[in-house]
């Protein structure tokens, strides 16, 4: 991997970040080795530690914000980061996986054009968190016609285009 204190050519470089009470310190950290490595980064909240706080609320305008391209891709953290994943896959254009090692972190971009990862705040340490986050940041869509149909596919029926059988 290239030095991770530099952004590489072609890097996405304006990165969201979102967190419930469960990621709260995890995002704090890792915004920090973001802003570190010269990202732009884009905080959706939460602004400090609310035990009562919910994670749609930060993560779904971060998810938009993916869609909208306002930022490059997203790192949304709750607890486990299962209700953080749930939540940005409901937002059209957002292909958020809850990723806990370092293949499907850059296969997730490579194969599948993912554009949000989503990390348990109470799963992975910090320092799994931001190898994580490096890696997703530094994969890119392979652009392969298999990948674009398969893709293709899934946006069909985000959009309804693919009728329930039956
Ligand atoms: C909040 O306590 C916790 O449920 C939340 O952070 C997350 O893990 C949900 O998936």
């Amino acid at each position: 991997m290239s030095d991770s204190r530099t952004v590489p050519p072609g890097t996405p470089k304006r990165i969201g970040v979102a967190a419930d009470h469960g990621g709260f310190e995890s995002k704090a950290y890792l915004a920090g080795m973001l802003r570190e490595a010269h990202y732009e980064v884009v905080d959706f909240g939460d602004t400090e530690p609310k035990p009562e706080d919910d994670y749609p609320d930060f993560v779904v305008p971060l998810a938009w914000a993916v869609a909208r391209g306002e930022v490059d891709r997203g790192v949304a953290i709750c607890g486990s980061g299962v209700g953080a994943c749930i939540a940005a896959n409901k937002v059209r254009d957002v292909r958020a996986c809850l990723i806990h090692e370092s293949f499907s972190a850059h296969q997730g971009v490579e194969d599948d054009d993912m554009n949000v990862i989503c990390l348990g705040g109470r799963v992975v340490t910090n320092t799994v968190a931001w190898e994580l986050v490096k890696i997703f940041l530094q994969a890119r869509f392979s652009g392969a016609e298999r990948h674009r149909r398969r893709v293709a596919k899934v946006a069909r029926l985000e959009n309804r285009e693919i009728n329930p059988p039956g």
